[in-house]
């Protein structure tokens, strides 16, 4: 029960949630008896502008020597789009072999929603994102680049072993809940990469046959979600699908303030990374506005990867007594700075 934690809190508000979820993770230790050593590291669009620093070999050796990545956030409107996120997220994900997006979707109890009449018991399930492949490879060319007849190609690529590992993942996920898993993808146009996912569905089902199995295509889902979500349990799709649907899972439940992740690494070869799924959100950066209960549950999540399950429950269910008190969840709105929202969720941290 003692860790070593790489903490990247990078740009914007990803420092000030940052610290929220270090308050309450401080008070997890006290009580449950963990021991966290913490180890910061400086990333992001900030220390790129000013060292040109991105990932690199360095900071890859010294992040693989701990046991977890906490991350904030990155991004600065002085850099281009996409240079932090295929320069440093995707990068990350690559090297750590971060096989699994988890992302929970969840409706607290108090939390509004858009979705007119929709409850918290019908609501709460777990898109499986497939993280290393698919359409983020980076394979693609353009060819008569500049000319009326310029032609892109981006590749998707999917592989049975990558898939094999996310699909076996959601499986005995899906065995330690409601025992139902829903392949999302679009096997009706995306013929080859839908034909495996597919097969390699079919093939692990036959080692689960409590799971009951269907499908949706991802167009369909982003029908059903919203208004049905209690038809899914496990959902596992694609990498780009998967970026897309759990977005709509954001808003379903509650917005961007609440929303936690997880990026896996599932042989134990390479540390596993937590952060909300907001960005450094520059808009309200040093204002007190932002909400760290999307930081606070994915600092939760890194303790139940970890064996602390006990623990990350009681942070779950601290943040949930609070959350339903906050009147809204962002903004000044909130009625709390981020620091009083750490720590009125720290002070309800209970053992039992
Ligand atoms: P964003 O998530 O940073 O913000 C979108 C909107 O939601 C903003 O109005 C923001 O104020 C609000 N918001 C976000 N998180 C909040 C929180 N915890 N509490 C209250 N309000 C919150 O997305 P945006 O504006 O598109 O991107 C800003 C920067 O973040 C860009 O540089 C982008 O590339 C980067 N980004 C980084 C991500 C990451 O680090 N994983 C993910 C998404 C965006
Ligand atoms: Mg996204």
């Amino acid at each position: 029960n003692s860790y070593s934690i790489a903490v990247v809190p990078g740009d914007g508000i990803g420092p000030e949630v940052m610290d929220g979820a270090l308050k309450v993770l401080a008070a997890a230790e006290k009580t449950f008896g963990i021991s966290l050593e913490y180890h910061h590291y400086a990333a992001g669009a900030q220390h790129y502008l000013t060292t040109g620093e991105l990932w690199n070999r360095d900071l890859e050796q010294q992040l693989r020597t701990h046991d977890a990545v906490l991350f904030g956030a990155m991004g600065d409107p002085l850099v281009q789009p996409g240079i932090l996120e295929r320069g440093f997220i995707l990068a990350m994900r690559q090297a750590f072999e971060q096989a699994v997006n988890l992302r929970p979707v969840k409706l607290y109890p108090g939390v509004a929603t858009p979705i007119a009449g929709l409850t918290p018991e019908r609501c709460d399930l777990v898109i499986v994102r497939e993280n290393t492949e698919g359409a983020y490879v980076g394979q693609g060319s353009t060819i008569h680049a500049n000319t009326p007849n310029t032609v892109a190609v981006q590749e998707s690529v999917n592989t049975r072993a990558g898939i094999e590992r996310v699909v076996e993942y959601s499986f005995k996920l899906a065995m330690s809940r409601r025992r139902k898993l829903t392949l999302c993808h679009k096997k009706n146009i995306l013929i080859e990469a839908g034909k495996l996912w597919q097969e390699v569905v079919d093939a692990v089902s036959a080692r689960y046959p409590e799971v009951q199995v269907d499908y949706v295509h991802v167009d369909a889902m982003c029908f059903h979600l919203p208004i049905a979500p209690e038809k899914f349990d496990v959902v596992v799709t694609d990498n780009l699908f998967g970026d897309i649907i759990t977005d709509l899972g954001a808003v379903i439940q509650g917005g961007l303030g609440v929303a936690a992740s997880g990026n896996l690494n599932l042989d134990g070869s390479a540390p596993s990374m937590f952060e909300a799924i907001h960005g450094s959100a520059p808009d309200i950066a040093g204002k007190g506005w932002a909400n760290p209960v999307g930081a606070i549950l994915s600092a939760a999540m890194m303790l139940a990867h970890l064996g602390e399950k006990t623990a990350a429950q009681a942070i779950e269910a601290a943040a949930v007594n609070v959350l339903k008190d906050l009147p809204e969840l962002a903004g000044p709105g909130m009625g709390m700075t981020t620091n009083e929202v750490a720590a009125a969720i720290s002070s309800q941290i209970r053992a039992d």
